[in-house]
């Protein structure tokens, strides 16, 4: 039996407390379907109500939806605000004293900033920011260690309008310079280092290497924020130090007011071709979606303490820790290093201490600390918990269940949420104290959010036939485009087959008899590593770059703690090596991959042929590799293939 089969026969169901579902903000399925009713009966009445109560708006919008130049949808697009705004001015008044982010470093040094203090910090360095002459629209580069400071860059991109575009400080130079040179970025902000487990990143050093590599000359000026005493190698007329452009700036800032459909930020995201997607989202809807789903998903109260363990490079750290808790005022955990450092129960020790109330984090860190520490969470008080959640892959059930036990201490809601960064906010997950949860399964839609599972037509299908998942209305937190590559856009997440009217999310799902969904994996080459989404196209054309390489290909094979690992198959321009050479030139080529990607992207695997299989048209017939990947025999058919001796010669290939 499957994975995917055994889940799909998980039967027990966890329906919140009495106690949890009567304080909550949504109350039991009477209160989840009153809301879905509301979104059916009048859609855009539904979204507009909730925008008004939710965001606060310079000028009022008086348009919902446009939707006259779909799938280039517009949500409230004659409104005006600033996310920066929401995020902190309005807090000021009743919460300028109130913590806003506890800041846990990695060597467990704790600094806590108030509302007030951060509208400070922020103003200081969007003026910073407008004396290097970025202004409304210019691109902001931000590759920065997990902390304050980013947090800081991103709300002060947002509060001057500028667009920012955050890259996760494990990207290699090359990554980063690619992202650069897409977004045109007048300004990139960094670090002289991250610190992360104990170890030292040099970010200053690959952001130079990244402008070395050329196509950055839209860059201006790099600002670098001083995270350890090391000295920068080099220092140019390009840098400036985080401390310097600050020092002498006023701590007021007057706030861009944009219209709703003003791009916030692009966030780049792999994809089936070998170049990253620059994802483009609103202002408006954006902060609507992860003002919403703070409420429903996490049902946060004005004392929580919310934690999110995401970093600011990927878009679970922009929704639910640069945005989301802010706009809605929440006391935020920041955490700059890692669950395993300097042991096993970290989380859990801060947890405990800083009495944290909901807990946010991916299915490969519980699987990973189950492995290192499955006793390590009793040694902690972690009764402050009130709701679990994950993100970014399906859970398997046993870490559900250990996670909802142990941790939960068989207490506390689990919400797994299933979206994107195209989704800009959850998208499927039970309200904790309205939906009773399933063990691996994301269970229902958000009400106003209109999903299916469908065929390749288009017609739905029926509960237990697996299908692709696509989202029937535009949303108001969806992306808005590709940046530069709008008809990218179209093709990948409207696609024609489907008449341009239904977004293809990319996943194959499945419903059970009660409506719960339940994520079975990528339908295009996209693999998902630890909760990482990583291009296959985009590792193979990182190998092929090598000197050495011929011809490659990456598939995914089923991992016990990451999820899935990458596999390579290389074919080298020489001779196929074996024995002791193999090994040697494997390792070189993990090696290339993480400079030329980034550690994330490294093969788990790599597996040498003289070949690849291929169809008489030149294919190569992926589907194979993955068995073969997974060493399992062949039963498929090979009579389209040109080379079936190859396959002997992979399966052996192991080294
Ligand atoms: C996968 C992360 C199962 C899915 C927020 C999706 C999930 C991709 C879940 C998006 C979940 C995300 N259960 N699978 N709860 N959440 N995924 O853009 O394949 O980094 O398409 O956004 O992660 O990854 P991304």
């Amino acid at each position: 039996m499957s994975a995917i089969d055994s889940v799909l026969k998980e039967t027990r169901l966890f329906p919140p407390s009495d106690e949890f579902r009567t304080k909550a903000n949504v109350s039991g399925m009477e209160g989840y379907n009153a809301l879905c009713e509301k979104a059916n009966n009048d859609y855009e009445g539904f979204w507009a109500e909730l925008a008004r109560e939710l965001v606060t708006w310079k000028k009022p919008f008086t348009k919902t939806l446009n939707d006259s130049n779909a799938p280039a949808y517009k949500w409230f697009e004659d409104g005006e605000l600033n996310v920066s705004y929401n995020c902190i001015d309005r807090h000021l008044e009743a919460r300028g004293n109130k913590t806003a982010i506890i800041f846990e470093a990695d060597d467990g040094s704790v600094t806590k900033v108030t509302y007030r203090e951060l509208y400070e910090r922020v103003c200081a360095f969007a003026n910073g920011l407008k004396s290097l002459g970025v202004s409304k629209g210019d691109r902001v580069v931000i590759y920065m260690p997990h902390g304050i400071e980013a947090v800081v860059a991103m709300q002060a991109s947002a509060r001057i309008g500028a667009i920012h575009s955050v890259v996760f400080g494990g990207f290699s130079a090359g990554a980063l310079r690619d992202r650069i040179a897409d977004a045109q970025a007048k300004v990139v902000i960094t670090a002289n280092q991250s610190v992360r487990g104990g170890k030292a990143v040099p970010l200053k050093a690959t952001t130079d290497e990244a402008v070395a590599l050329g196509g950055c000359e839209s860059v201006s000026k790099i600002v670098v924020y001083q995270r350890t005493d090391a000295a920068p190698e080099q220092w140019s007329d390009l840098n400036i130090w985080w401390h310097d452009l600050v020092a002498g700036q006023p701590a007021d800032c007057e706030p861009e007011w944009v219209d709703a459909e003003h791009p916030l930020f692009i966030l780049y995201t792999s994809g089936s071709t070998g170049k990253p997607k620059g994802i483009q989202h609103s202002t408006g809807g954006y902060l609507l979606g992860s003002q919403v789903t703070m409420q429903w998903v996490f049902d946060y109260k004005e004392n929580d303490v919310f934690w999110c363990t995401a970093d600011v490079g990927w878009i679970t750290g922009h929704s639910y820790v640069a945005y989301g808790p802010l706009g809605i005022g929440a006391t935020q955990i920041v955490f700059e290093g890692v669950p395993t450092f300097p042991d096993a129960g970290r989380f859990w020790q801060m947890i405990e201490k800083h009495k944290v109330t909901t807990f946010y984090t991916a299915p490969t860190a519980i699987r990973s600390l189950i492995k290192l520490g499955g006793d390590l969470p009793k040694q902690y008080d972690l009764s402050s918990l009130r709701v679990l959640g994950t993100v970014g892959e399906p859970i398997n059930p046993e870490a559900w269940i250990w996670y909802h036990e142990v941790v939960g201490g068989g207490r506390c809601p689990i919400v797994d949420t299933w979206w994107q960064t195209e989704t800009g906010a959850n998208m499927i997950a039970p309200l904790p104290g309205a939906v009773a949860t399933k063990p691996g399964s994301c269970t229902l839609p958000l009400p106003g959010i209109i999903v299916d599972i469908v065929d390749e037509s288009g017609a739905p299908v029926e509960p237990g036939k697996g299908g692709f998942l696509v989202i029937k209305k535009p949303w108001p937190s969806m992306v808005r485009t590709i940046w530069n590559d709008p008809d990218r856009f179209k093709k990948t997440y409207f696609p024609e087959e489907y008449n341009s009217k239904l977004y293809l999310a990319g996943d194959s799902a499945n419903r059970d008899e009660n409506g719960y969904i339940w994520i079975m994996g990528r339908i295009d080459d996209v693999l998902n590593v630890s909760g990482h989404r990583l291009g296959t196209m985009e590792i193979e054309s990182a190998l092929v770059a090598n000197p050495l390489v011929a011809e490659a290909a990456v598939v995914g094979k089923p991992h016990e703690i990451k999820g899935e690992a990458v596999v390579a198959f290389v074919v080298l321009k020489g001779e196929r090596p074996e024995g002791e050479d193999a090994k040697k030139i494997a390792k070189e080529l993990r090696e290339w991959v993480a400079h030329e990607i980034g550690k994330i992207a490294q093969p788990d695997e790599i597996r040498f042929g003289d070949n690849l299989p291929k169809t008489r048209s030149g294919k190569i017939m992926r589907r194979l590799l993955r068995d073969i990947a997974k060493g399992q025999s062949i039963t498929q058919d090979t009579s389209t293939l040109e080379n079936p001796a190859i396959l002997d010669q992979l399966a052996k290939s192991a080294i």
